[in-house]
């Protein structure tokens, strides 16, 4: 295929109508993951974003920023912290309860995961209304960490979601915008 960069990605994402529900325009980045090249061009680009900035650990959001998470660890060579929904974690574990569209939800992380002062990325699959990530972003300061950016592929700008995170000086990198 022809992978050239950002708008070859944007392009890979299906999308599907009214999924979960009506009037929803379901971003599935499945597609992605499940090309080699794509995969591989999708790690690439957020590893040549952070391989100079002195990351010390990657946090993912559960589920689907576990999967590039992952591997972007892997590839800047730093361990990586899952920030999971509630009940799944068996050690001590700190919360964060955030608003959902309907009703709201706990991540939760281990107390030893993050260590103080040090240089986390935060990474997630997308932005919609941000409570996701900024609940990450409140459980890394809690225990110390350093939030050095927030990262998803692809933001919902108008959902202001983006906008909310930014406003709470946490700086957010999204490799596509959609509005
Ligand atoms: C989706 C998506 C983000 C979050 C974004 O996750 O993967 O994590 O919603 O929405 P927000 O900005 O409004 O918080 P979801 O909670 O559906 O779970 P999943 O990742 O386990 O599929
Ligand atoms: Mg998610």
């Amino acid at each position: 295929p022809d992978v050239m960069g950002v708008d070859a990605l944007a392009e890979k994402i299906r999308k599907i109508p009214n999924f979960p529900k009506e009037g929803i325009l379901f971003h599935d980045i499945t597609t992605v993951l499940q090309s080699p090249e794509y995969f591989r061009l999708l790690v690439d680009l957020l590893t040549y974003r952070y391989m100079g900035q002195k990351i010390d650990v990657v946090a993912g959001l559960d589920a689907r920023g576990f999967i590039i998470g992952a591997a972007l660890a892997y590839q800047l060579n730093v361990g990586f912290v899952p920030i999971r929904k509630k009940g799944k974690l068996p050690y001590e574990t700190i919360s964060q309860t955030y608003e959902l569209e309907y009703g709201n939800a706990t991540v939760e992380i281990h107390t030893d995961a993050i260590q103080p002062a040090a240089r986390v990325l935060l990474v997630d699959d997308l932005v919609a209304t941000g409570g996701t990530m900024l609940a990450g972003v409140e459980l890394i300061r809690k225990l110390g960490g350093n939030v050095v950016e927030a990262c998803a592929i692809l933001e919902f700008t108008d959902l202001d979601g983006g906008k909310k995170i930014r406003e709470n000086h946490v700086p957010l990198f999204t490799l596509l915008q959609n509005d």
